[in-house]
Parts: C-alpha cells; structure tokens; sequence
C-alpha cells in the first residue's frame, strides 16, 4: 500500500492544493498528521479539501486549540493571536470536525501521532527524546510495527533504531528515498506542507510504500503570493508570512 504523509497544512490552501496535485494519483491513501489549521488564513477550506479528499486525520496541537482556545495558553502570541482568529472564522461543522480527531491512529506498519504518541503539543527533537520513544516500540508496549509517524517540528526527519539499539538521524538523500528494514525501528517526519521549517519554502511530504518498505520525500514548489496576500488581508502578523518565504 502506498500512503502519502501530509502534516503541519497549517491552513495553507495553495500549499495543500500544490502537494494534492503533485501526488495525483501516486498513494492509496493519504494520511494527515495534524494542524490542519493555525498559521495561514484559509482554515474552512483547507477543512473541506481534506474531508472532500477523505484524508485520514489526527489531531494537532493547534487543531485542539481552536476547538477550545484555553489549550492555547502556551502558544506564544503569534500563535496564540492565530488561534482566536481561527476559532472565529471556523464554521461550526468544520470545528466539530477537528473536535472529533484522535490523539493518534495504529496501522499495521506502526503508528500515526502529531507530536508524540502520548501529547499532540511534546516535540520530538532530540537523540534522548527519539531513543525513548524507539525503544517503547521496540518492547512492544506501543503494539506491533516498526514505523512511527510524526509530525509537529515541521522539519523533515528520520531517526533509526538498529539491531544492537544504537538511535541515530538519518541522512536523507538528494533524491528522497529511504530503504526501511523489517528488524529496524524508525520515527518518520514528513515535515510540513503549510509552513515548513528546514529552511526551505517548499512543502514537504511523504509517500510510505508498505509493501516495498521505502520511504520518498517530496518537496513542492508552490506560488507564495497569494497565501501571503490573505494572511495580510485577515490582519494576521506579518511575520507568518515571512517565515513562509524565509522556509523557517
Ligand atoms: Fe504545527
């Protein structure tokens, strides 16, 4: 089975649209891993395309926060500012929609979170972080698989547990794809469509092919402009739409 990992759409419409087109036909499903919104000015219809697409979503920090604006008490104010305009644009069935995701999702090859798979808002960042929640997988205490998905950091990443239980990043190649092996155990970053963070401004997802066991990242080049003008156009802080252009 192929399945596109999309995270972090961060209610970028062009962002989505680009990684929608850019995928075509190419998964048999397509997962999201959470802030859907948050950020960018086109909440309601980022909502629709991914509930008209039939994603399957789990629910992000920011998500959660715009179901119940008191979540966001730790944001800062940026964010925090994103949320209360995102909370009263939202049509209601669109809130009920993000009120109604789980915290996480299990699949045969592993499991789906936004952050962690115990906390939609803990970053998973560094080596400690990244060998505690491997060697739970490997112990089985997170049930079967070997794969799990994440999001949040909005960078691309991969770390891997090998058969001694030695943790350590993986480099990503120039052409994108990783070879998974079934004795290994992996934590698998697709980085972010709607606000990416590695430093450069195009979307970032994924395609997981079950059978094959490789991963492909994919970077989109989209048109700026437009998602900047609406950000601009809604009074939302300037500097969302420069991190946009800077790709931090
Ligand atoms: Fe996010």
């Amino acid at each position: 089975m192929r399945v596109a990992v999309l995270s972090d759409i961060h209610a970028n419409l062009e962002a989505l649209r680009a990684v929608l087109s850019d995928l075509g036909k190419g998964a048999d499903t397509i997962l999201n891993l959470g802030d859907l919104v948050g950020y960018n000015a086109s909440p309601n219809e980022c909502v629709d395309l991914v509930r008209d697409v039939g994603m399957h979503s789990i629910a992000g920090n920011h998500d959660q926060a715009a179901c119940n604006p008191r979540l966001a008490a730790g944001f800062n104010i940026y964010a925090h500012r994103a949320v209360l305009w995102t909370r009263e644009v939202l049509y209601g069935e669109n809130t009920r929609f993000l009120a109604s995701l789980s915290e996480n999702s299990r699949f045969d090859f592993g499991l789906a979170c936004h952050g962690t798979p115990e906390s939609t808002t803990s970053y998973l960042g560094l080596h400690f972080q990244a060998r505690a929640l491997l060697k739970k997988m490997k112990n089985g205490s997170l049930g079967r698989g070997n794969v799990c998905l994440f999001g949040h950091t909005h960078k691309r990443k991969v770390w891997r547990m090998d058969v001694r239980g030695k943790v350590a990043p993986e480099e990503i190649p120039e052409n994108g794809t990783i070879e998974l092996l079934p004795e290994e155990f992996y934590l698998i970053n697709p980085g972010s469509v709607g606000q990416p963070r590695s430093g450069d401004p195009r979307s970032s997802y994924l395609i997981f092919d079950t059978r094959e066991n490789t991963v492909s990242f994919r970077l989109v080049e989209y048109d700026l402009a437009p998602t900047i003008g609406k950000i601009i156009a809604a009074g939302l802080p300037e500097f969302f739409a420069q991190r946009l252009v800077d790709g931090v």
